[in-house]
């Protein structure tokens, strides 16, 4: 047994979204979801076994390096997920816990996939527990963030929506060498969403565009799995923007209704357009927050950040790629 562990895990941005929950105690999707891991929006987190008196904690890093308590309801989401790695592995101890992400935490980042994903990883780690990635891959899908079950792969990943057990893992399609795809982020709004995507995924099914949307799935995502191993943005492209947009419609139109987009979501949508226009292949997808995400080929990366930075409703750009799974590192948050 090691006793401490530090993991890092990315975000992941879904081309197919996952959106609408058949079983949410096991935290299974209606509908498979593929996505693409993420390489600069990182999440860290480090996990150290304590004596059997000592009393659990979950740190978070502030702004001035320094580890601050967490906040109780973080803490308890992350005290659950432990206990539940505990159970399956057959071994516990009271623990230091500490994480940070290096992106905006509840922003529509898919900041819960990778900070579970590192937890997961974090604490496996510290119990010394050997797990290959289909069995990271249910234990990050157990934490309630039904995403994280994918960004424990690196690449091009898929989560279908059986077995109908709990048994139910994500994929690797492509590992990231296989396709060097850029992810442009607009930060139009980073601060956290008002509306969780689990109370999205609970409204869905009461919009009237719901069951229309699963009817395109199968073929959206076949789609997908074709542009993927092809490598073909033209074909990826318009895909991803139509299931991004109808997840919203979905969202707009459920009830109760819930809002993602702002004034500056629509600014880039537009902006992205504009650059199409002018022969830039850049397609739009957004998850449940405001900020989007603009997918495109490295040799446009700099042309899509720069019209994106003049945009008066964007904060600033994340530039993000195609990046591996969750990795451990020599170096601990504390
Ligand atoms: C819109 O239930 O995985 O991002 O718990 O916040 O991580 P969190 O969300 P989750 O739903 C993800 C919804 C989505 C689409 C997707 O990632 O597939």
């Amino acid at each position: 047994m090691t006793g401490k562990a530090t993991a890092s895990a990315a975000a992941n941005i879904a081309f197919i979204k996952y959106w609408g929950i058949r079983d949410e105690e096991r935290i299974l999707p209606v509908n498979p979801s593929i996505s693409m891991t993420l390489s600069a929006c990182q999440s860290r987190c480090t996990v150290e076994l304590l004596a059997q008196s000592a009393e659990s904690e979950v740190l978070l890093l502030d702004q001035d390096g320094g580890l601050v308590p967490a906040p109780e309801r973080f803490a308890a989401g992350v005290f659950a997920q432990v206990r539940r790695l505990s159970e399956r592995i057959g071994e516990s101890a009271p623990m230091r816990v500490a994480a940070h992400n290096n992106f905006p935490t509840g922003a529509g980042l898919a900041s819960s996939a990778a900070g579970f994903s590192a937890l997961t990883v974090a604490t496996l780690g510290a119990f010394g527990h050997d797990a290959d990635p289909t069995e990271l891959s249910v234990m990050a899908r157990m934490s309630g963030s039904g995403s994280a079950a994918r960004s424990v792969f690196g690449g091009y990943v898929e989560w279908p929506a059986g077995p109908h057990d709990s048994a139910g893992h994500a994929v690797q399609l492509a590992p990231p060498e296989y396709w060097a795809l850029c992810n442009v982020i607009a930060i139009v709004d980073p601060s956290p969403k008002s509306v969780s995507s689990r109370e999205g995924h609970r409204a869905a099914p009461s919009s009237p565009y719901y069951e229309r949307r699963q009817e395109e799935l199968p073929g959206r995502l076949e789609i997908v799995r074709k542009a993927i191993a092809a490598r073909d943005l033209e074909l990826l492209g318009p895909v991803i923007e139509k299931d991004a947009v109808e997840l919203h419609l979905v969202a707009m139109s459920s009830e109760p209704p819930i809002f993602y987009w702002q004034a500056g979501t629509l600014a880039v949508l537009e902006a992205a357009r504009r650059l199409r226009a002018a022969g830039t292949s850049v397609y739009c997808t957004i998850d449940a927050g405001p900020n989007v995400h603009l997918i495109c080929a490295p040799r446009d990366e700099n042309k899509v950040a720069t019209e994106l930075e003049s945009l008066e409703h964007v904060l600033y750009v994340i530039r993000d790629r195609v990046g591996g799974a969750p990795t451990l590192e020599a170096e601990h948050l504390f």
